[in-house]
């Protein structure tokens, strides 16, 4: 089938389907307390059971569905990915899907020096890479589990030999936790080819207590990084990029800053999100998601799958990051972020 022929009509606000962000495992192997608050996800916290989750081959089946209706860019994502055995084998499958322009994956790092080559040779091209700070104590506190961030810089490092290309290095920024380290972190990788993104700390979830004090605004990020580092804004990649790009005077490379709470870009927002057990979710602050995995395990046919996700994304009206920054967002419970990925 020719990409395109089937793409899906836009959603209720004109937005077209294409990106897919697919959370592979709910397991983490962090316990972020803006994620994954080791108080709640203890010893005997019950994750999905195996059956429960999508195999690779239906995530690979649905991928290329998604395809046909417009899909170009394919996340993988977690809880950490890295976690669930065998994704580089996932990664050759939707590496085969054709029409799929662009595959990457998020992680943490901490499994990713044993990982990379295998992921690199099954097709990955790209990556990104979690890290909040350099700062030990700070890092070991804002992962929950007391690693130090030495072994995620060996990650990085790797990731960058074995030629990911590029390497995102993903830094939430929370008040009080690690602000006083961002321009550490990007003074740490100017000058490598590395692009750091900032990212506001967001209300994902029900479960990390999340406060508006606590968001470090993305002007402040700014400034607090242009001050010693000058910066200028620069043009985006894509329609609908999600950071702002900037680059240092002195052409020593760029970061980015995630300004999804002060300024949300709900307007151009064309991704689904596809949680571990099947379901589809069409924002990250959505209270429910629509199952596939109960039509795929009954036999549904490609049509019948593709007419349900038209239907899902033809009625979808989210804009929660929109809605918050007017005050009035949805309060009811939402999924968690580690459930769908970031
Ligand atoms: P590139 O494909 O490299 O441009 O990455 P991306 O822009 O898709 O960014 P990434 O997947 O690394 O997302 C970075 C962070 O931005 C996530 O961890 C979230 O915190 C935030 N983010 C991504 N997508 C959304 C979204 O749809 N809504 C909101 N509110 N935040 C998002
Ligand atoms: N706000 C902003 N970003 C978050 N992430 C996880 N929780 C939050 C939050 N509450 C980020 C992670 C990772 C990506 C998957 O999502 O740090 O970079
Ligand atoms: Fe794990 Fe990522 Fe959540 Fe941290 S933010 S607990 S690394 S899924
Ligand atoms: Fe998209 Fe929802 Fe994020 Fe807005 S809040 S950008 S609609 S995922």
């Amino acid at each position: 089938m020719q990409r395109g022929l089937l793409q899906t009509t836009p959603d209720a606000f004109g937005r077209p389907l294409r990106d897919l962000r697919v959370s592979v495992t709910d397991r983490c192997n962090f316990r972020c307390p803006y994620c994954m608050p080791a108080e709640v996800y203890g010893e005997r916290y019950q994750f999905l059971p195996k059956k429960d989750i999508l195999s690779f081959e239906e995530i690979a089946r649905v991928s290329g569905l998604m395809v046909q209706l417009g899909v170009t860019k394919v996340r993988l994502t977690g809880g950490e990915p890295l976690v669930r055995t065998g994704v580089p084998k996932l990664v050759s499958l939707l590496s085969a899907v054709p029409g799929l322009q662009d595959l990457t994956l998020t992680t943490n790092g901490y499994l990713l020096v044993q990982h990379a080559q295998a992921l690199r040779d099954a097709g990955l091209r790209r990556i990104t890479i979690s890290l909040d700070s350099l700062d030990e104590e700070v890092f070991k506190t804002m992962n929950g589990r007391g690693y130090s961030p030495a072994r995620v810089l060996e990650a990085v490092q790797v990731a960058q030999d074995v030629g990911f290309d590029p390497v995102k290095i993903n830094c939430v920024v929370q008040k009080g936790a690690n602000d006083h380290t961002v321009a550490d972190l990007a003074r740490h990788f100017k000058g490598t080819g590395c692009i750091v993104r900032f990212i506001e700390y967001m209300d994902v979830g029900n479960l990390n207590g999340w406060k508006m004090d606590e968001v470090v605004p993305a002007q402040d990020i700014f400034e607090m990084i242009n001050q010693s580092m000058p910066l200028e804004q620069m043009e985006p990649n894509y329609g609908g990029e999600v950071a702002l790009r900037y680059r240092y005077l002195d052409g020593e490379g760029e970061i980015g800053i995630i300004a999804s709470v002060t300024q949300p870009f709900c307007g151009a927002c064309t991704r689904l999100r596809l949680s571990t057990d099947g379901k589809l979710f069409t924002c990250l602050f959505s209270g429910q998601g629509t199952d596939l995995r109960g039509p795929i395990r009954s036999g549904a046919t490609d049509e019948e799958l593709l007419e349900l996700v038209r239907n899902v994304w033809r009625v979808r009206e989210d804009r929660y990051s929109e809605l918050r920054a007017l005050s009035t967002p949805n309060s009811g419970p939402k999924i968690e972020m580690y459930q769908i990925g970031g």
